[in-house]
């Protein structure tokens, strides 16, 4: 790929003629057809390059761009400025090739929908599979995968005056970004990671991005942000800074820790930091504490959310499949060492989530800290404040306060009874969430009382005092006895504080 600027000219020539061909999201999907689609998913490319033969221009695209596949110079320059690319390094053009003159795609270039349903485009590095003498160069530039979609689906919602992209990679946060904050930067330290998100902005007709050079907060010392993404490279290795995409030159999690330590230095006032993290296990270390103590010590008020974890083995193969061929000596060379270098520090697991942060002027700012392994709604972002606000009022409430309270049940929030049927009381009563964090609290009567009749009009306190007559007990019992059942209630979302 050349260092030379791409020119505006050729990424609106370009552009049109993507979007003339409709190679779109719809357009590639419907061209390819169900089969197809899944076998690439499998890695297995034979059927797409069957469903895209011929001359005609999506498949020709497609071929090119999608599959990395040669396509005749003929066919290829009576649809593209053949010159221009390759003079720009994103296409070459081999006279020798086998089956006569082709061109190559030396990117991946592919369709990705703007959040308003406009079409885009991502460029990226080709994906290379380890194999044949073929692993990523130290400055790949990976493409939007998986995890780029957990970050993007985390992303509260907009508008917002200003947000930042650290470890832009292929551009594809700042796309979401695009589309919710007047002003964008997206930085990176690796210069070739710049020069393509510049690419797939300009692709996507965003323009007025701000592309920087340099790492972490360095290129934005000084400006401060409303909302700042980061899916940074977070991988834990003895590998001092092998792939600049997946692993930093700090040692464990330092990477991460850093970015949460520095993070509030550039957020406004409510400003929010999302990343998407790992951290390590080890033994007589308490993940919650550690990791909810990175955000604690900001004084924001956040969520850290544990989605996975992993055990050493496992890590080692999740990182070394992408970068290593299976079965050779230099795969058994790096995973011992790898091993070495867990056993050596004691890591017994490794922690896969997010940590989310908002830079709260308040002075009693909460962090909630929790392993949720079960399917969660998704898109996470736009319920992501109100677990937030409910673990802070929750917080800020005392037990006096919470007795005067106005409380109403969530509206996504089900009962479900289990016992044996025409018994008088149920064994178990437990309150589920059908959206958000789908999460799951067993009750007691009192507080299944309150849940069916809490509606927000009525203060706490006199509404327990009725439940507790109806039920024959002593209502001074059981308000000393809920209000720490109901603030984990509505500190988890299943209630609110109306006023
Ligand atoms: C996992 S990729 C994320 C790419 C993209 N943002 C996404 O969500 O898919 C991490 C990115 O961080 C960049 N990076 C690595 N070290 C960095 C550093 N010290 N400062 C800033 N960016 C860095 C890498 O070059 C890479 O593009």
């Amino acid at each position: 790929m050349s260092e030379t600027e791409f020119p505006r000219a050729l990424a609106d020539r370009l552009r049109g003629i993507l979007i003339d061909a409709d190679y779109t999201v719809s357009g590639v999907r419907d061209r390819l057809g169900d089969a197809a689609a899944r076998a690439l998913a499998r890695e297995e490319p034979v059927p797409a390059l069957r469903a895209t033969g011929g001359d005609e221009r999506l498949g020709l695209l497609l071929r090119l761009w999608w599959l990395q596949a040669a396509i005749p110079e003929r066919a290829a320059r009576a649809i593209l400025p053949v010159d221009e690319l390759a003079a720009a390094g994103l296409v070459t053009v081999d006279p020798d090739a086998p089956g006569g003159p082709a061109v190559r795609s030396l990117v991946h270039l592919g369709p990705w929908e703007l959040e308003e349903g406009r079409p885009g485009f991502v460029v990226s590095d080709p994906k290379v599979r380890p194999g044949a003498g073929t692993v990523p160069r130290p400055d790949h530039v990976v493409g939007a995968g998986g995890a780029s979609a957990t970050l993007s689906q985390l992303i509260v919602d907009g508008p917002v005056d200003r947000a930042l992209d650290l470890g832009t990679g292929c551009g594809v946060q700042a796309l979401h970004l695009a589309s919710r904050a007047r002003e964008v930067v997206a930085t990176d330290l690796n210069p070739r990671a710049v020069r393509l998100a510049g690419i797939s902005l300009a692709l996507s007709g965003v323009t007025g991005a701000r592309l920087e050079q340099g790492s972490m907060f360095d290129p934005v010392a000084g400006e401060r942000f409303d909302l700042i993404v980061s899916n940074p490279p977070f991988v834990i290795t003895p590998e001092s800074a092998r792939f600049t995409y997946r692993e930093s030159d700090l040692p464990g999690d330092t990477v991460c820790a850093e970015l949460v330590r520095h993070a509030p230095e550039h957020l406004t006032d409510g400003g929010w930091c999302q990343i998407l993290a790992n951290w390590t296990h080890s033994d007589g270390d308490d993940w919650e504490d550690r990791v909810g103590g990175w955000v604690t010590g900001t004084g924001c008020s956040g969520w850290v959310v544990q989605r996975d974890v992993q055990d050493p083995a496992e890590y080692v193969e999740l990182w070394l499949r992408d970068s290593c061929e299976h079965g050779t000596p230099e795969y058994t060379r790096r995973y011992d060492a790898w091993l070495d270098y867990f056993e050596r520090e004691g890591i017994k697991g490794i922690g896969f989530g997010w940590i989310c942060l908002r830079n709260d002027v308040a002075q009693d700012a909460t962090v909630r800290v929790e392993e949720l392994r079960h399917e969660i709604e998704r898109p996470v972002g736009p319920y992501l404040p109100d677990v937030v606000d409910g673990a802070m009022t929750a917080h800020r409430l005392t037990d006096a306060a919470l007795l005067s309270a106005h409380v109403a049940l969530a509206p996504n929030v089900v009962e479900e009874r289990v016992g044996r049927p025409g018994a008088p009381d149920p064994e178990k009563i437990v309150l589920r969430q059908r959206g958000g964090a789908h999460r799951v609290a067993r009750i007691g009567t009192v507080e299944a009382a309150l849940a069916g009749v809490c509606d927000g009009t009525m203060p706490v306190g006199p509404l327990l005092d009725v439940i507790a007559e109806l039920m024959g007990e002593d209502p001074e019992v059981i308000r000393e006895r809920t209000p720490s059942a109901l603030r984990t209630l509505i500190s988890e979302g299943f209630f609110r504080v109306a006023r």
